[in-house]
């Protein structure tokens, strides 16, 4: 019979993988096993602290729904999702770049005109949002697809409204021949990520703040070229320095000019002020994609 002690456990609990046949998750595995092992030991965990340990991650999936993936945001806010990303997808050569995906992508939203208003109807001062997609040298990308997600100018998602099961403000839209793309939508505002579960518990006793700042998703993509999941931050944000999910990328940012009320950059006339957002997305040819 074998008997481990404080040390031991973890090369046996390694040895027991030996008829593993994919050796990329033995490696994983090996090293989850022994991190996790090392981390046990180093802070002494006691009993009661692993099973609180157990129940929070018990409490964190019984909150996912398929709405709500409590999860991925247990992931964003302890960091590891753009951990991973920035391991997956390094900044290069001035190329655009990644940040995480949060929990409100829905996909299958509906390609719409070029200077269509996504935010149809969304409350939130309008915005005009237009630039082109190029490949690193600069050259244009006709074709290529922002599939654009937005909350509304307090904030909130579609999918975090009650009842709601119409899509709002998403949409995908298509560059022209030269690489442009227009489209109007709303200024979006900075807002807490959900803190009624678990994750928000945990970043109450870290004595952590919730919030992101105001951006705006999407995902670009073309074809022969790496897609990007990405955001626009608005320059002058609360919240730039301390996102809650740690997305915030420099290069990201933009500036969200205000303008008086009259004619927009689409001819339409408005009664409101409204601001405007340029960017262009340099994206990178599909073969740069890392593998481990
Ligand atoms: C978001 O930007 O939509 C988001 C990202 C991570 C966690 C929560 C929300
Ligand atoms: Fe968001």
């Amino acid at each position: 019979m074998s008997q481990f002690d404080e040390r031991s456990i973890t090369q046996a609990v390694i040895d027991r993988m030996a008829e593993a046949r994919d050796p990329r998750f033995k490696q994983v595995m090996t090293s989850l096993i022994t991190h996790l092992h090392d981390f046990v030991r180093e802070v002494r965990l006691t009993e009661q602290e692993w099973m609180t340990a157990i129940q929070f991650l018990t409490a964190v999936g019984k909150t996912c729904t398929d709405k709500r993936q409590e999860f991925i945001l247990l992931s964003d806010t302890l960091g590891v999702s753009i951990l991973v990303i920035s391991l997956n997808h390094p900044p290069m050569r001035g190329s655009l770049e990644s940040t995480v995906l949060g929990p409100y992508y829905w996909e299958g939203a509906p390609e719409r005109p070029l200077g269509s208003n996504l935010a149809e109807g969304v409350q939130g001062e309008p915005t005009f949002y237009s630039g082109r997609v190029l490949d690193v040298e600069g050259r244009p990308i006709a074709g290529a697809v922002l599939d654009v997600w937005s909350g509304d100018g307090e904030g909130n998602y579609d999918m975090q409204l009650p009842g709601e099961t119409e899509m709002r403000a998403r949409g995908k839209i298509r560059t022209d021949r030269d690489g442009r793309y227009w489209f109007r939508s709303i200024r979006p505002s900075f807002y807490p990520v959900p803190i009624d579960g678990p994750v928000g518990r945990m970043l109450e006793a870290m004595g952590r703040h919730p919030y992101r700042p105001g951006h705006i998703h999407m995902i670009v993509s073309a074809g022969g070229y790496e897609p990007v999941t990405t955001h626009l931050f608005v320059a002058a944000s609360p919240y730039l320095d301390s996102d809650a999910v740690f997305g915030t990328k420099e290069s990201l940012i933009v500036p969200f000019l205000r303008h008086q009320p009259g004619r927009a950059p689409t001819g339409e006339s408005l009664a409101v002020p409204y601001y405007t957002a340029e960017f262009d997305f340099r994206l990178r040819g599909a073969s740069s994609a890392r593998t481990p």
